[in-house]
């Protein structure tokens, strides 16, 4: 059980912290998730059902002004061209910022403001910081070779909300292209592979 008034260690090359809950998504739970729909299912043939994202959360204190905060691990990987990346979401009260401290490896976030659909994208790397503002939602995407942790710290009221994209997704996806990570607008990658194939 985690005391809130001690010091509580974490564990940030596999992403745990004693005591918290941890919810785990593979590969099979990610329908829908990744631009192209054919290259997951034969990722889905030929990786099994692998382990995409963990996240250890500890969300005791629920007073207005408390502070929730987790650890993500999102392990290297790609759905055809696509890295593995987390659902994303809102938060269910959306002016709730957030802060992201990167931990270990190599990240991106995919970020975009509901009402005005402004999409960007910024690196999340180790021993640095991404702000994400409120009525934003944001998507982490590993474009490492290894696993990425990063501790991201919210407001208790925050909570998450993963309906409101699934119809919409993110307007841009992060593909690798001839190796290196490269943020391009989803209709138009879908619009290239259909001319491939
Ligand atoms: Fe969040």
């Amino acid at each position: 059980m985690i005391d809130l008034s001690q010091f509580i260690p974490f564990d940030k090359v596999n992403a745990a912290i004693l005591g918290a809950a941890v919810v785990e998504r593979t590969l099979s739970q990610l329908r829908g998730v990744f631009a192209d729909s054919d290259a997951y299912e034969r990722a889905l043939l030929e990786q099994g059902d692998p382990l995409v994202y963990s996240v250890a959360s500890v969300e005791l204190a629920t007073g207005d002004g408390d502070l929730h905060y987790g650890i993500g691990r999102i392990m290297p990987g790609r759905v055809g061209q696509e890295y593995f990346l987390t659902r994303g979401h809102f938060h269910q009260w959306r002016p709730a910022a957030e802060i992201y401290i990167g931990l270990t490896g190599a990240g991106r976030m995919l970020l975009e403001h509901e009402q005005t659909h402004h999409a960007y994208s910024v690196d999340l790397l180790p021993d640095g910081v991404v702000y994400v503002p409120g009525y934003t939602a944001h998507r982490t995407i590993n474009v490492g070779d290894t696993p990425l942790t990063y501790l991201g710290i919210y407001p208790a009221r925050a909570g998450h909300d993963y309906g409101a994209l699934v119809d919409r997704n993110f307007a841009q996806v992060v593909i690798n292209v001839d190796g290196k990570p490269c943020v391009v607008q989803r209709k138009q990658f879908l619009a290239d592979l259909a001319v491939i194939r």
